[in-house]
């Protein structure tokens, strides 16, 4: 009978429910289509008896009428908790920070001693860490029997003796020489391997800048003054200078520069160890007999060169005891060191 079907749909309408507004859509399908169940009955409707016809008729249009207004309102309703849930977001909360990374302090460090040579006129260039016996001693004036050369400073690759990690970045001067004539000018950044045993002071890799200048009438007075003038610029105008004779294969005069102690300002301190001054690099006159290797007339030209260590130039800018910290990579550590370059 029609009207038992009229009946059950009603009842079935009055329930429905829909977590959302798809599935609110889905009912509007399933009942209110073509082919949904209410439009079907419809279709009975045209084998009713003619004196029920207003009867059934009046049933069917409020049985339809029903299912649209309850659709609505489960479609409402599901748009209105969709709307709740987006105005739970609090848009004004900050975001989860993501840190962003920083320099490493020798970089930052390195940077700054290229910059400061930069600006004197200094190119830079770079040489390979794994070199040969010729670019790291032997155009270097290094003797044969130099104790430098020995197995226990130096790494060599498949206990091939011509082939070895660089123990210095004055293997690029020779590099530089190489490809290129006087004047030269120029700084040469880079790792450098020394088989030492590891500890507060020293490390088995650490970095240099290697310094070259090679021109008409270069003095010994010259190399002091952009010395001082480095100095002054890395560690502040307070500071000051001092060159100790020293010995290098391939520099003649050779020196080891001190600056006054930037922790006690030369008073003497546990760094300096009482004495005022610390150590931070060896320079001098490039050898004519290692000018003469790269086929540079030591009759027409001079040279300085300089060597610095990158590790304690960072040490004494940033108060760090111990080596150690540069290569552990502690984010502790390095998100202290924030710098523009
Ligand atoms: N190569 C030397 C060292 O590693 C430093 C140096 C460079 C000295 C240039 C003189 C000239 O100790």
């Amino acid at each position: 009978m029609l009207k038992d079907k009229i009946e059950a749909l009603k009842a079935e309408i009055a329930g429905l429910k829909a977590a959302s507004a798809d599935e609110a859509e889905a009912l509007r399908i399933k009942y209110l289509s073509k082919k949904g169940s209410v439009s079907l009955l419809f279709e009975d409707f045209k084998t009713v008896a003619p004196e029920l016809k207003r009867e059934m008729g009046q049933k069917l249009n409020e049985l339809k009428t029903l299912a649209q207004n309850r659709i609505a309102e489960l479609k409402a309703s599901a748009a209105a908790a969709a709307q709740k849930e987006v105005e739970k977001t609090d848009v004004s909360r900050p975001g989860t920070p993501s840190p962003i990374g920083g320099r490493h302090p020798l970089s930052i460090v390195k940077n700054e001693i290229v910059e400061i040579f930069g600006r004197l006129g200094f190119t830079v260039a770079e040489g390979p860490e794994v070199e040969d016996d010729w670019h790291v001693f032997t155009a270097l004036n290094f003797p044969p029997e130099h104790p430098a050369r020995d197995m226990q400073d130096t790494f060599f690759i498949n206990t091939n003796p011509d082939i070895l990690l660089r123990t210095h970045t004055s293997s690029v001067q020779v590099r530089e020489m190489e490809r290129k004539r006087p004047p030269i000018r120029a700084v040469f950044p880079g790792r450098v391997f020394r088989n030492e045993a590891i500890s507060a002071r020293a490390h088995c890799i650490f970095h240099q800048v290697e310094g070259l200048y090679v021109a008409k009438n270069v003095s010994f007075a010259d190399l002091k003054q952009v010395l001082l003038y480095f100095a002054k610029e890395m560690f502040g105008s307070d500071v000051e200078i001092r060159l100790r004779p020293s010995y290098f294969p391939f520099t003649e005069p050779s020196a080891e520069m001190d600056v006054s102690c930037t922790l006690c300002g030369g008073k003497g301190c546990g760094v300096c160890k009482g004495s005022g001054w610390l150590e931070i690099l060896g320079c001098g006159m490039v050898d004519p007999a290692v000018l003469e290797n790269n086929g540079i007339d030591p009759k027409e030209y001079s040279g300085y060169a300089f060597g610095m260590g990158v590790e304690r130039i960072a040490m004494l800018r940033y108060g760090v005891d111990d080596i150690r910290n540069f290569f552990e990579n502690d984010v502790r550590f390095l998100s202290q060191f924030q710098s523009a370059m």
